[in-house]
């Protein structure tokens, strides 16, 4: 096979077959296939697109360019949760703690955060002592013995998604549903879950644009996870504003502590988006019958304490100094020299919030990464005062910044002030969770 003969045939938009897939993934993780005709490839699947059978095919055979986790060993279906990215989504944190409570069993593998999106094992890092990386025997000795556990991607997972990624980032091929698709598909498939649920995510803070955007890349990962013999449900959430109030990685798991501790209203839409996921994964892997049965589970988990408990047990088998303690006064884990209110300096209703603008200005606050290489402040960032509807006066704080470093604080203000639209007449509310995508 020769990669030029591939390249034009996806340029004509004719469809793969499994051989040729194969031979592409494994030729370009050996070397073979170069960056510039990988590149050419990867452009014309964006124009041209993949059937459903294709992004199936390529996805298996990225999977398998590396190791994978085998969870066989570890009692009951094994249920994984991913979110395509978004800002100030700290569902990870809030739902698989509650999972476990009710029984479950969540073995997880997850990713720091990048620009605008946060990632989880920032976030976990945040508690004094938690150690995200963990060796395999290791991570299911403690999923095995308390129900969770949640931990750095080990070993050579996907070295296929690794490159491609890479490429795709440099050279205008990231948003192509196929190409996502897989290499979200392929990383969760890698890493052992029977059962996975996941949160697409659309609008400004998202890589989907529009709901039908997301509905489309949901029902292809679904599909993928099917053609895997995965159980695979998806939920199409709304990010046309921050989830939680909170944008920075102690302030998110300080938010999250408060879902768990019953603070936060069950109206408050990252207490819903925690609630539906929670319900799928409760679904998919056989503990409710139906919706209706796994939210009593999980609301019972919450007032209960139980699911705080789990919280409290996975930090401090991650290592934490002083779990208990952070669970009583998370408070200590958002210590800054400043804490700056910031108003708009203009009356009326909040309207939509570029999510992604926040989440930028939360990075130049030291709460992210512009490269991988930056060093995070894990006290720093944003919490919101108001959501997408509420009245604002011109003077009223928006938001109060967490700040130790001050040196951009005033592109942070520009950047916030420049992301929140504010209508003069009231905002009508758009619902968070726009559809569930079943088998
Ligand atoms: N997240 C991924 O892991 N891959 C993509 O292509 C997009 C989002
Ligand atoms: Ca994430």
């Amino acid at each position: 096979m020769r990669m030029v003969d591939l390249i034009l045939k996806k340029r004509a938009g004719e469809a793969h077959t499994q051989a040729e897939l194969t031979y592409i993934i494994d030729a370009y993780v050996k070397g073979d296939i170069p960056d510039y005709q990988m590149s050419a490839w990867m452009m014309a699947v964006c124009f041209q697109g993949m059937t459903e059978a294709e992004t199936a095919w390529l996805t298996g055979q990225m999977t398998y360019s590396g190791d994978t986790v085998k969870l066989d060993d570890l009692p009951g279906v094994k249920v994984d949760k991913h979110s395509t990215g978004g800002v100030g989504d700290t569902t990870t944190l809030v739902i698989a703690p509650l999972v476990a409570a009710c029984g479950g069993t969540v073995a997880k593998m997850s990713g720091r955060g990048l620009g605008h999106t946060g990632g989880t094992l920032d976030k976990l890092e945040a508690v004094p002592g938690v150690c995200i990386e963990q060796p395999i025997d290791r991570f299911k000795e403690i999923v095995k013995r308390i129900g969770l556990c949640v931990i750095g991607q080990t070993g050579n997972l996907v070295p296929a998604d690794k490159k491609m990624y890479a490429l795709r980032d440099v050279t205008g091929t990231v948003q192509s549903i196929p190409l996502i698709a897989s290499s979200i598909m392929s990383k969760k498939l890698a890493s052992g879950a029977d059962a996975i649920v996941l949160d697409v995510k659309f609008g400004t803070g998202a890589f989907m644009q529009t709901p039908e955007d997301a509905e489309h890349l949901a029902k292809t990962m679904v599909t993928i996870g099917n053609h895997l013999q995965r159980r695979t449900m998806a939920v199409i959430t709304d990010m046309n504003q921050p989830l939680g109030m909170a944008v920075g990685n102690g302030l998110e798991v300080r938010e999250a502590i408060d879902v768990l501790s019953g603070r936060v209203p069950n109206t408050d839409p990252l207490y819903k988006v925690c609630m539906i996921l929670g319900a799928c994964m409760l679904q998919i892997t056989g503990i409710a019958k139906e919706e209706k049965e796994a939210e009593a589970k999980l609301t019972q988990a919450l007032q209960s304490g139980a699911g705080l408990k789990k919280l409290e047990q996975m930090l401090t088998a991650l290592g934490a100094v002083d779990a208990p303690g952070v669970i009583a006064d998370p408070e200590q884990l958002c210590r800054v020299q400043k804490r700056i209110p910031v108003a708009l300096g203009k009356a009326g209703y909040i309207g939509d919030m570029r999510a992604s603008a926040i989440g930028n200005a939360a990075q130049l606050l030291g709460a992210g990464r512009a490269t991988k290489a930056d060093v995070i402040d894990p006290a720093v960032g944003i919490v919101l005062h108001k959501r997408r509807g509420d009245r604002i006066q011109a003077d009223e704080p928006f938001a109060t910044f967490y700040v130790n470093d001050e040196s951009r604080l005033e592109d942070a203000e520009k950047i916030l002030r420049g992301a929140v639209q504010v209508a003069d007449a009231p905002v009508a509310q758009a619902p968070i969770v726009y559809k569930i995508v079943r088998e």
